[in-house]
């Protein structure tokens, strides 16, 4: 078995399984499972409240966990919060926006979306995100359904003065952003996308005492009289309520085991979307745009549901997903219907990709 399939369970438990589905969620190491269990095993307590010992311990793995995560991204480990996921991290960031005209695009996921319809005060879905001039942007880093990135440091020099809000839930998982490089003002991504645990989400802001959580409850203030509250001059404040303790140090190994085996992602990813070009000529199978440069690719048969491509792909062992991927408007824009996404990491192949192509070709016949 190949050595970084070997590393993972599932594969395992089924070994025929072609996933790709990987920009829903990645399968997980058993280096992070071991760890989910290490934490419960050796150092479960609650965090921040109890001045005995197990929670001390508790609370300084917690810690270096936000120290390491500060470290991956390039950031100080008082501007990462922990929340639940990426969606959760962007419902904080738009919320603190609430009163502005935001410039967003048409690629956005709906958990960028949506917050965008309830919050703002007016919006834009922009065609061209690196084109964009605007006092208050916020744009994905990579689409979850063309597998293409977007220039985010261009964004910023073309913007100097603007607050830039990057979902980065799809750049992440194959690439290491650089917070001060990029110099935006809010950062969201999951661990469940990069080899961690569920349930567990990363909000990076630049100037955090400059905001104000979303959600309340324990553990964020200072002081609580019969008609007010403070809250905490520190990162915890958007942390309200018992956190994802096990799963923030299960990502701290998640993080270590990606950061070793970058180079390969690398490598894996052009060799997917370099072999793809010729695949995709030589079966006439075509993706809805070819401009990838992470290896997400999105089909539309005009003649044949999603669902059913999906689900027929599913009797041959191959997971992708199927519909708009929480991207309607974008599929609107592409004025498409649902898609069959396939999207691949670092234990996937070329010859996954070919049986990919395959059998869509097999599919496309039978329901010609
Ligand atoms: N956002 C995830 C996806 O694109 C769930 O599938």
């Amino acid at each position: 078995m190949d050595t970084i399939i070997s590393d993972f369970p599932i594969f395992y438990k089924y070994p025929d399984l072609i996933y790709l589905d990987n920009a829903a969620t990645t399968q997980k190491p058993k280096q992070v499972i071991e760890a989910l269990e290490e934490f419960y095993y050796n150092y479960n307590s609650n965090i921040h409240r109890g001045v005995y010992r197990l929670s001390e311990i508790a609370t300084e793995v917690y810690e270096k966990a936000r120290e390491r995560v500060a470290q991956y991204i390039h950031a100080d480990p008082d501007q990462i919060v922990f929340v639940k996921n990426a969606t959760e991290a962007l419902n904080i960031a738009i919320y603190n926006l609430r009163d502005r005209f935001i410039h967003t695009s048409y690629y956005e996921h709906h958990s960028m979306l949506l917050p965008i319809y309830r919050y703002a005060k007016g919006y834009k879905l922009c065609e061209n995100i690196e084109d964009i001039k605007a006092d208050t942007i916020a744009i994905t880093h990579a689409s979850n359904v063309t597998g293409k990135i977007y220039d985010v440091k261009l964004v910023r020099e073309n913007n100097i003065k603007a607050t830039i809000i990057v979902d980065g839930a799809q750049y992440v998982p194959h690439y290491k952003p650089d917070m001060k490089k990029m110099d935006v003002d809010m950062y969201a991504f999951s661990s469940h996308k990069m080899l961690g645990p569920t349930g567990l989400g990363v909000l990076y802001i630049k100037d955090p005492y400059r905001y104000e959580p979303l959600l309340l409850g324990g553990g964020i203030v200072s002081n609580v009289t019969d008609s007010m509250y403070r809250l905490l001059d520190n990162i915890e404040r958007y942390e309200a309520g018992t956190p994802p303790i096990a799963e923030a140090y299960a990502f701290t190994v998640a993080l270590s085991y990606l950061e070793s085996k970058l180079d390969v992602l690398h490598r894996l990813d052009q060799e997917i979307i370099r072999k793809s070009t010729s695949l995709f000529e030589e079966y006439d199978i075509r993706p809805i745009n070819t401009d990838q440069d992470i290896p997400i690719f999105s089909f539309y048969f005009k003649n044949i549901h999603a669902h059913d491509v999906a689900e027929m792909l599913d009797n041959y062992n191959i997971c992708v997903r199927s519909g708009y991927h929480c991207a309607q408007p974008l599929h609107e824009y592409l004025n498409i219907g649902p898609t069959v996404r396939a999207s691949f990491y670092i234990y996937n192949n070329i010859y996954q990709l070919e049986k990919l192509v395959k059998t869509l070709k097999q599919i496309v016949k039978i329901f010609k």
